[in-house]
């Protein structure tokens, strides 16, 4: 019987907690219910731990999710299982991830425990976590960096304790693909009960091995691959779960093993992640990257007419790229714009297709024709739920390369409207000011980034901000389009302050 390889899903934590690519409550539901659709065996959804938004999240995560096991991180301290536990306890399938490090650097440094220490605290905290649940994984961080020896010494402890998964992290992205095959190999040789276990890998790519290293580990009789939608994730990110599974697939006579994964839902699953996180992948991106399909020089044109397995190894199809591209207008209905939805994959509820539909129908009046990339880009920044706190009313702006730039700014909120004037270097700082004495907290913008969607004089362009609140650490990501640039960025801006304050 064919091996099946679980694919455990940390895009919602490891992910998530990468600069830039933060999440609300209903981004996260999203991309959670798109993870089950997709098959994923092991949704890791957050650390409960770090902040009671988070604990919450994971739990509404637990509460819709059926099919995929919800898991959530916690350290080797009491109060972070706790939480993990409270946070996952409805799920229909949940499980406890604890952590703790093995290296010689991190138990130094990082720890200030001796190696025994580190022992009796992974038996204490494994043990504590199993009385609540009976699917306990553990990771020892830094594996890769740590004492053979001492890995398996660690590693039975937690089976003794009741781990049933055993993760061998490569944290730091050191790992060549013969080393980790090695490493695991000599682990499932030299621990006492593994073969009872799950091993898994989690392989970081700071080095742009993280795909190959955990296809190493799976020959090496990994059973579980750690990974994330588009490799998002600390540093470099994390090992990209298309990368892997496409790899797995595509390779299936070399590999000899399968997975759960509708390798349809992949494109979608990856755009809702560029445009939820406002991070895209480079054109060249393996599998989803606007390139990966793309033909350009006329010999591989060729080539392609004639067959194209000439320059492809995998079907465009396969990893759910739309082949036809319907384009809508302003005489298209209600029933042609849910259909073309329907054929992207998305289903959205009733209260955020009708406010798609209307910024459809808005749009429709300004421009042509409508592509996939433009609904796409107005699902994205109809709001998932709550009402939008600020909308833009009106704006007028005065610019020119010999004076300083004014905006005149309205914004409605409720049933008033608010009006400021700015001035400022550029219509876009002069708009943002006025909006900032309207908003009346301190927003810094952190980042700016502007691109047409689709070709064309009536292209619409989205403009992403990156904005922090009040002296908040964490970005919160704004997104706005329109067919003009100006309103394009103040909508973004407006995007983010929502967010801010609707979560
Ligand atoms: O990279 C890592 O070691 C981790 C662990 C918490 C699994 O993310
Ligand atoms: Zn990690």
């Amino acid at each position: 019987m064919e091996r099946t390889v679980k694919i455990f899903d940390t895009t919602l934590r490891d992910g998530e907690q990468s600069p830039g690519c933060s999440m609300n409550l209903g981004e996260k539901l999203e991309v959670a219910k798109e993870l089950e659709a997709m098959g994923v065996d092991i949704i890791e959804a957050g650390f409960a731990i770090a902040s009671p938004g988070d604990a919450a999240a994971i739990a509404s995560i637990a509460d819709i999710v059926k099919s995929s096991t919800i898991c959530s991180l916690a350290r080797c301290v009491e109060k972070d299982i706790d939480a993990a536990w409270n946070a996952i306890r409805k799920a229909n399938s949940a499980r406890i991830h604890v952590f703790l490090a093995t290296s010689p650097l991190h138990m130094q440094y990082k720890l200030q425990m001796t190696p025994d220490q580190v022992i009796e605290r992974i038996a204490h905290h494994v043990a504590y976590a199993k009385q609540y649940c009976s699917d306990i994984e553990f990771s020892a961080e830094d594996a890769c960096r740590s004492d053979l020896d001492f890995l398996c010494r660690a590693l039975e402890t937690a089976i003794k304790a009741g781990a049933t998964t055993l993760n061998i992290p490569d944290t730091v992205g050191y790992m060549i693909p013969e080393e980790i095959f090695s490493r695991i190999k000599y682990v499932r040789e030299h621990t006492e009960g593994i073969e009872n276990c799950t091993i898994s890998c989690h392989c970081h790519n700071d080095l742009g091995m993280a795909v190959a290293n955990s296809l190493a580990a799976v020959q090496a009789g990994a059973d579980q691959i750690e990974c994330t939608i588009n490799g998002i994730g600390e540093r470099a990110g994390n090992a990209s779960m298309e990368e892997c599974v496409m790899a797995l697939n595509t390779r299936k006579p070399y590999f000899e093993v399968g997975c759960n994964i509708q390798t349809k839902q992949i494109y979608r699953a990856s755009r809702m992640i560029q445009t939820i996180t406002g991070v895209p992948v480079a054109p060249t991106k393996p599998i989803v990257g606007a390139n990966a399909f793309a033909h350009e020089s006329g010999i591989h044109q060729h080539g392609v007419l004639a067959n194209k397995e000439t320059y492809e190894i995998m079907t465009p199809e396969s990893v759910g790229i739309p082949q036809n591209e319907i384009v809508l207008g302003k005489h298209s209905g209600r029933h042609a714009f849910e259909e073309r939805l329907k054929d992207l994959g998305y289903t959205l509820d009733q209260a955020k297709l009708d406010k798609v539909f209307d910024k459809f129908k808005a749009l429709a009046d300004k421009k042509k024709t409508i592509k996939d990339r433009d609904l796409e880009a107005l699902i994205g920044v109809a709001p998932v739920s709550g009402a939008e706190r600020y909308t833009l009313k009106s704006f007028v702006i005065n610019s020119g390369n010999t004076i300083t730039s004014t905006a005149v700014i309205a914004l409605q909120k409720g049933d008033e409207v608010f009006e400021r004037v700015a001035a400022d270097a550029g219509p876009i700082n002069a708009a943002y000011r006025a909006v900032n004495k309207i908003v009346g907290h301190d927003i810094v913008l952190e980042d700016y980034s502007l691109k047409a969607l689709t070709e064309g004089e009536d292209a619409q362009c989205e403009a992403v901000v990156k904005l922090t609140i009040d002296g908040g650490k964490e970005f919160v990501t704004g997104r706005g389009v329109s067919t003009d640039i100006v309103e394009a960025s103040i909508k973004s801006y407006i995007n983010g302050i929502n967010r801010y304050f609707n979560d």
